[in-house]
């Protein structure tokens, strides 16, 4: 069967790194992402091409049963799921805006659910496959909806790993620290008080992540450093975990706060 990786989040970032290194190790892939130019001009640029784009908006119920008809399709099945895309927002709830909240939702954990159990059911039916989702350091140290989002991320994952033992499907949680991509640009974060040595490649993610999944490893925490921070860091109780995050990695909002609109009520 030939190795077909769906990546999700591919136009950008981490998700873009792992589908190049996938590319570059033999797999064919399917490209997901919201920007469709962006998909076009990746897949043309891979090598071992040709490959796939699937423009969604993992958002959007359409979107993700979109994406879960492509994992499910027994034609040029995909073998493994990478599911990259997400989101964070400007600000720490519940001074967030409730939309953006709820987006991140969405596209963290309703759509992560609704692919990787997808791709279980389609890859046992198969008797092979694998799994990679992205959760992060935050899932180990921070508090708020976005740390909470992936430390479900993280625990599905796991529960998922231990279901599908000796299924033949692989599966793997990566969770990487600070990684150079425009992930803090779209959130309206400042991540300039965020210490220079926290900061990873997305390139170098990826490598360690597709060497840990090759090694069959549960849970890949890139770089020598965060690994050592994590381990130190768990056995602290959650206050202390996350003074210690606002220590190394204070991080401000750069978000406008938006004016409520005039009382209507007193037209
Ligand atoms: N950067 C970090 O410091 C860091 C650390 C730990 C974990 N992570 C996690 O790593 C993953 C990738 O983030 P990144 O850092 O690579 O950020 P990024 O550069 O902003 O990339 C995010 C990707 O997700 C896609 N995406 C976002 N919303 C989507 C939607 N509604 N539908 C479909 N695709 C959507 C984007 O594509 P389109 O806009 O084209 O749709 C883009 O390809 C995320 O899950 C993030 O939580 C990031």
């Amino acid at each position: 069967m030939t190795p077909r990786a769906l990546v999700t989040g591919a136009s950008s970032g981490i998700g873009k790194a792992l589908a190049t290194e996938l590319a570059k190790r033999g797999w064919k892939l399917v490209l997901v992402a919201r920007d469709e130019q962006k998909l076009v001009n990746l897949a043309e640029g891979l090598v071992n091409g040709p490959h796939e784009v699937l423009c969604g908006d993992l958002s959007t119920d359409s979107g993700m049963f979109d994406v879960c008809a492509r994992i499910d399709a027994d034609l040029e099945p995909v073998t493994l799921l990478v599911t990259a895309a997400g989101s964070g927002t400007s600000g720490a709830f519940p001074w967030s805006p409730m939309t953006e909240e709820e987006t991140m939702l969405r596209v963290n954990v309703l759509a992560t659910l609704r692919l990787t159990h997808t791709a279980a059911h389609a890859m046992k039916r198969r008797r092979v496959g694998g799994i990679i989702t992205v959760a992060s350091t935050a899932a180990y140290w921070s508090a708020g909806t976005y740390a909470a989002s992936k430390s479900w991320v993280l625990l599905t994952t796991l529960g998922l790993r231990a279901q599908l033992d000796k299924s033949g499907v692989r599966v793997m949680a990566l969770s990487p620290g600070f990684t150079k991509t425009e992930f803090h640009a779209r959130s309206q974060t400042d991540p300039s008080g965020v210490k220079a040595w926290m900061w990873l490649d997305a390139e170098d993610v990826a490598r360690q992540a597709m060497d840990d999944f090759d090694a069959g490893k549960a849970v890949c925490v890139p770089g020598r450093r965060y690994r050592a921070l994590v381990e130190t860091v768990r056995h602290l109780p959650p206050g202390g975990r996350s003074a210690v995050l606002r220590r190394l990695a204070p991080l401000r909002s750069q978000a406008k706060v938006t004016p409520l609109p005039p009382d209507s009520s007193q037209d």
